[in-house]
C-alpha cells in the first residue's frame, strides 16, 4: 500500500497540532491553579521529561516500524509466541470517543468566536449565566456548530495525510502560535505578569500530594496526546531515516511551551481584569470573557482571536483523533478515504449528539448514570482509562515484548548514551506510574 509521506516540517507541526488541543490552553492552566501553581508545574514538567518523552518516542517507534495503520502494527511487529500482544491496537477507538465530546467543546469554541465579536459578559454572574444557559438549554446552537465542527473535520480527513492535515496543520499552527504570541507578549507588559509568573512557578509544596502526582501524569499523557494511535498513525508516515528522538523533543518542546505561554498569559489577564486565577473548569468560558469585558473594545478583539486560537487547537488535535480509524478501515478493509472519513465522521457527529444531549435540562436525567451524564462518562472513561492503558501496553510491547536488537538498531544511534536511561523509564518507571494512574483515577486507591 502507498502511503502519502509527510515533510520533516509537516510531521512535526501535525503531531504537534495534534499535541496542543484543549488540553494546554484550557485545561493546563486551571489543573496548575487547583493544584497550587508553581509546585505542581514543576511535578508536571518532570513527568514530561521522564515518562512523556519516553513513551513519545515508544509510540512514534511502533508506528515508524509497523509502517501502517495502528491495529496492523500492532499484529505485524508482536511476536508468534507472544499473541495476545497483536490486540495491541485496540487504543485506535479512544479517538473517535474522545471526538464525541472534543467536538461539542470545538462547536462552544465557535460560538464563543461569534459572539464575542459584538459582546461580552460584564461580570462573572452574567458569564456564567450565559455558558450555562448554552450548556443546559440551547440544543440549536450547539447542534449547529456541532454540525460545524464534524463538517470541517471530516473535509480535512477525507483529503489525506498530505493534502488535509499536513496543509492545515502547516497554516493553522503558526497562525495559533502567532496569535498567542503576541497576546502573550501584550500580557508581559502588564504590571501583573510578574504575579502570574510566580503563581506558575514559586513551589507551594504544601499543596502537592498524591492526588496532585496523579493528576499531573493523566494530564502528561493527554496533552501530548499519547496512547490511542494519533502519534503512532503519523508516524507511520515517516520518511524512512527520520530521527524519532528529535521530532519527539520538538512535540513535546512545542506543547510544553504553549501550555506554559497560555498559562502565564490567561493568568495575568485574571490578576489584572479579573478575579484571579483559581476559578476551575469555567476558566476560559466563563472567568477570561469577563476579564475580557474589563478591556473594552480591544478585549473583545483579544476574546475573538483567543477564541480562534483555541479552535484552531481543538481542530488539529481532533484529525489526529479520527485519523486512526480512518488507517484501519481504508488498510484492512479496502475502504475509500471518502467512505471512511464520512463514517468515522458520523460515528463521533451522532454518539457527539448523545453527549451534547446529556447536558440539556429534561434529556439531562435519563442521560445520566451515577455522578456522571454521558458526556463526562466518555472523558473519564477515555482519559482516565483507556490513554493510560495504551500507555501502559506500548511501555511494555517496546520495553519486553518487542525483540531488544529490532528496537536498539533503530534507537541506540539516535538516543546515544540516553538509550539505556529510556529503556529503564519504559520497563519500570512509566508502567507502575500508569498502573498508578489507572487505578487510583477510577477511584480504587481513593
Ligand atoms: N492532546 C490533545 C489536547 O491537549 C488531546 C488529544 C488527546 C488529542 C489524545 C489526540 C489524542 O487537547
Amino acid at each position: 500500500m502507498k502511503i502519502a509521506r509527510f515533510s520533516r516540517i509537516g510531521f512535526i507541526l501535525a503531531a504537534a497540532g495534534s499535541a496542543v488541543g484543549l488540553g494546554n490552553i484550557w485545561k493546563f492552566p486551571y489543573i496548575a491553579g487547583e493544584y497550587g501553581g508553581g509546585a505542581f508545574v514543576l511535578v508536571y514538567l518532570l513527568t514530561v521529561l521522564l515518562i512523556g518523552f519516553s513513551i513519545m518516542i515508544a509510540e512514534m517507534l511502533i508506528g515508524y516500524l509497523g509502517r501502517r495503520d495502528t491495529v496492523t502494527s500492532f499484529e505485524e511487529l508482536a511476536p508468534k509466541s507472544k499473541g495476545l500482544w497483536k490486540f495491541g491496537g485496540f487504543q485506535a477507538m479512544a479517538g473517535l470517543l474522545i471526538m464525541t465530546f472534543y467536538s461539542v467543546v470545538i462547536g462552544w469554541i465557535f460560538n464563543y468566536i461569534i459572539t464575542s465579536l459584538s459582546t461580552l459578559p460584564a461580570t462573572v454572574e452574567q458569564a456564567e449565566q450565559t455558558f450555562g444557559s448554552m450548556l443546559h438549554t440551547d440544543i440549536g446552537t450547539q447542534l449547529f456548530y456541532h454540525t460545524v465542527a464534524f463538517i470541517w473535520i471530516t473535509y480535512v480527513v477525507n483529503k489525506g495525510i498530505k493534502g488535509g492535515i499536513e496543509k492545515m496543520n502547516l497554516v493553522l499552527m503558526p497562525m495559533l502560535m502567532v496569535i498567542l504570541g503576541g497576546m502573550f507578549l501584550y500580557a508581559m507588559s502588564l504590571d501583573t505578569f510578574s504575579k502570574a509568573l510566580d503563581f506558575m512557578f514559586m513551589p507551594h509544596w504544601e499543596k502537592i500530594n498524591a492526588n496532585a502526582f496523579v493528576v499531573a501524569v493523566g494530564h502528561a499523557f493527554f496533552t501530548l496526546s499519547l496512547g490511542m494511535g494519533a502519534i503512532m498513525t503519523y508516524s507511520a508516515s515517516l520518511e524512512k531515516n527520520s530521527n524519532l528522538v528529535k521530532n519527539a523533543f520538538w512535540v513535546v518542546f512545542l506543547d510544553t511551551l504553549i501550555a506554559i505561554v497560555a498559562g502565564l498569559m490567561l493568568f495575568t489577564f485574571l490578576y489584572q481584569y479579573g478575579s484571579g486565577p483559581a476559578k476551575g473548569p469555567g476558566l476560559v468560558f466563563i472567568s477570561l470573557p469577563a476579564a475580557f469585558y474589563e478591556m473594552g473594545i480591544l478585549g473583545n478583539i483579544f476574546a475573538v482571536l483567543f477564541f480562534i486560537a483555541l479552535a484552531f487547537a481543538g481542530l488539529t488535535s481532533s484529525v489526529s483523533l479520527v485519523e486512526p480509524m480512518v488507517q484501519y478501515f481504508i488498510d484492512r478493509f479496502g475502504w475509500s478515504r471518502l467512505k471512511a472519513s464520512i463514517s468515522m465522521g458520523l460515528f463521533f457527529y451522532l454518539i457527539g449528539i448523545i453527549a451534547l444531549l446529556s447536558n440539556i435540562d429534561g434529556f439531562k436525567d435519563s442521560l445520566t448514570w451515577g455522578d456522571k451524564n454521558f458526556f463526562d462518562w466518555v472523558d473519564f472513561f477515555t482519559a482516565a482509562v483507556m490513554l493510560p492503558l495504551g500507555g501502559l501496553v506500548m511501555a511494555v510491547f517496546v520495553g519486553f515484548v518487542l525483540p531488544e536488537e529490532q528496537v536498539s538498531s533503530v534507537m541506540k544511534s539516535q538516543l546515544t548514551w540516553a538509550y539505556p536511561l529510556w529503556r529503564f523509564s519504559l520497563r519500570y518507571i512509566t508502567p507502575v506510574a500508569m498502573v498508578l494512574v489507572i487505578l487510583s483515577l477510577v477511584g480504587v486507591l481513593s
